[in-house]
């Protein structure tokens, strides 16, 4: 209901210049959501801040700007008489009629009533962005669904979005790799299929190991790193056997995901490394400190109490993680052909990481590098933690590998639903069943994550995200599931023909909830908390159960059965496309 919202707000602020003409200060209506069902559905407090500048009790100002509304026709259409409470608050309450036009035009829009951003500015959204020859571990996981969920509320919202993985394609560790490989298997050179990425993981910690132990390992590993970012074509060439191998790997996670990614990984911005250097060094902000080159932080101490460095130049030259996100910072913010001339830049990783991203952020601003108006935002998430609250592992006491979490929900989902198909005494096929079993699992766990409040730390528990009851993907797609039975019995209606008309306090309960989607998803927008829409959609699920038992819908008297099929049917809607912005799928039957 947010542009009713802002309706009633100009409404109230005009009511109060009419009202008070003489007051300087800005007159600001306050107006939010009412906090009781029976205050209305707005509250505004605005007449309270006006008690001192007009010297008089605030329900006198209240009553004032209430005489004013009520001349207003365009207010008297949209609501009923406005009640004064408590110390001068003014309630609001929308007209029955204006709600069910309002559910109508949402049943016709297959936005639901969620405009479209008219001035579009291309977002970027850095998320996922595993490391090259490592494995993707949970944290990765995190970033790649939250990622994925707040991409898609932007594009939804019309924000042209860059998807981009910030994969982990360059560094030193480099040179041990293409070393050990050169090594251990020089065919790997003349095939891309020679080494598979369970094996290039052993890899990574058979050349780590050598590396440790070994000098002339350790020299030959030095040497190679310089022979690849001289552009040494066989050493280019290992390398982008190394990367495609991990790139293969991470697309099958992508692919069950569902997760669409434009790769740009760190080595894309070697060619502005040293131009970050020159432009910090003009504005004089580089400060050469045991031979590295820093930017020292403003309002960032070290134990010590001196100011931490941000160091983008090794006193061997080389060039390191922040120096590559300064130039990342500049590309996506640039214009023209070296840029994405992006307005917002999201970065969503584990929270470990947010002091590397202040520091980069702080050199960014103080460097002129932000455009005015636009905003740079790490999106941080907490860890991922096993039932017994540490760090999640396998029982072996191995790191847990996606593919098999994965494998491991939907395997769960599936046994669930072949005992409950086996006690309601239902057959349905194999396909069926793999088909429901495969959308329950990956849902599950995508909604396990994105319900949770981001910023803490969140216990994975298979028990718990599949469980049928709960704020759970289960519980909400069981709530689709039953909708679509319903419209199935009661034929689906054309709702444009039908003239709503809601009697119950279930059903203006619903309507209330139903109208609340789109300011929800400026929430999400605004705030990059994809926990709000789940909370909501959880809300709504429940509001609608209580009316679906509470209300006959199928056995509705003829004049009261449209208006309930259609508040049915856009719950429906709104769920799933609610859940459709979480990057969940429903389904019709399960
Ligand atoms: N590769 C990093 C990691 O695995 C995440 C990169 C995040 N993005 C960025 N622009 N720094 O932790």
């Amino acid at each position: 209901m947010l542009s009713l919202s802002h309706i009633l707000e100009s409404q109230l602020r005009a009511a109060m210049q009419r009202a008070f003409p003489a007051v300087e200060a800005e007159l600001n209506p306050q107006l939010v959501p009412a906090s009781k069902p029976e205050f209305g559905d707005f509250q505004a407090n605005g007449a309270l801040p006006l008690a001192k500048p007009l010297k008089q009790p605030p329900r006198q100002i209240a009553t004032a700007i209430v005489e004013q509304l009520l001349k207003d026709p365009t207010f008297t259409d949209l609501c009923l008489e406005p009640e004064i409470a408590g110390p001068g608050f003014i309630n609001l309450t929308l007209r029955p009629e204006r709600l069910a036009m309002e559910v109508a035009s949402r049943l016709a829009d297959e936005r639901l009533g969620v405009p479209a951003v008219q001035a579009a500015s291309p977002v970027v959204v850095d998320f996922s962005s595993p490391n090259i020859a490592k494995e993707m571990h949970v944290g990765h996981l995190r970033s790649t669904i939250i990622g994925d969920s707040l991409a898609r509320v932007l594009e939804f919202r019309g924000h042209p979005v860059l998807r981009l993985n910030h994969v982990g394609d360059w560094g030193t560790q480099f040179g041990m790799l293409i070393t050990h490989l050169k090594q251990v298997a020089p065919e790997a050179l003349e095939t891309a299929d020679a080494v598979d990425l369970g094996d290039l993981v052993a890899f990574y910690r058979e050349a780590k190991k050598r590396f440790d132990d070994d000098e002339v390992f350790q020299a030959t590993s030095r040497e190679e790193v310089v022979k690849l970012q001289g552009g040494d074509p066989v050493s280019l060439k290992a390398w982008g056997l190394l990367c495609d191998q991990s790139r293969r790997e991470f697309q099958k996670i992508y692919d069950r995901l569902d997760i669409r990614l434009s790769e740009r990984g760190e080595s894309f911005y070697n060619p502005f490394l040293a131009a970050v250097i020159d432009g910090l060094q003009q504005k004089g902000l580089l400060v050469t400190d045991a031979g590295a080159e820093c930017v020292f932080l403003e309002g960032v101490q070290g134990k010590d109490g001196k100011p931490l460095p941000v160091i983008v130049q090794k006193s061997d030259g080389g060039f390191n993680y922040a120096t590559t996100d300064l130039a990342a910072i500049r590309y996506r913010f640039g214009s023209g052909p070296d840029g994405d001339a992006a307005r917002r830049v999201v970065y969503v990783t584990d929270a470990g990481q947010a002091n590397h991203f202040a520091g980069v952020f702080q050199v960014a601003e103080r460097a002129g590098w932000i455009p005015d108006g636009s905003r740079l935002e790490h999106v941080p998430f907490g860890l991922v933690q096993g039932e017994d609250g540490k760090k999640l592992k396998t029982r072996s006491g191995d790191t847990v590998r996606l593919r098999d979490l994965l494998d491991e929900a939907v395997e769960r989902a599936e046994a669930d639903l072949r005992s409950r198909l086996a006690q309601e005494e239902r057959s349905e096929s194999e396909e069926f069943i793999h088909h429901v079993a495969g959308t329950v699992g990956l849902a599950a766990v995508k909604y396990a994550d994105l319900s949770q409040n981001r910023i803490t730390n969140y216990q994975f528990s298979f028990d718990r995200m599949l469980a049928l009851q709960g704020n759970t993907a289960p519980y909400l797609l069981y709530a689709v599931v039953r909708i679509a039975g319903i419209a199935r019995k009661g034929g689906d209606l054309d709702a444009s023909t039908t003239q709503l008309q809601f009697t119950e306090p279930q059903e203006w309960a619903l309507v209330r909830e139903l109208l609340k989607f789109d300011a929800v998803i400026a929430e999400v927008e605004e705030e990059l908390l994809p926990n709000r829409l789940c909370a909501y959609l959880f809300e709504l699920s429940q509001v609608f159960n209580r009316f679906y038992d509470q209300v006959p819908v199928l056995k509705a008297e003829p004049e009261a059965l449209p208006s309930r099929l259609a508040l049915c049917r856009l719950t429906a809607d709104t769920l799933k496309l609610g859940l459709g912005l979480l990057g969940i799928t429903t389904l019709e039957r399960m």
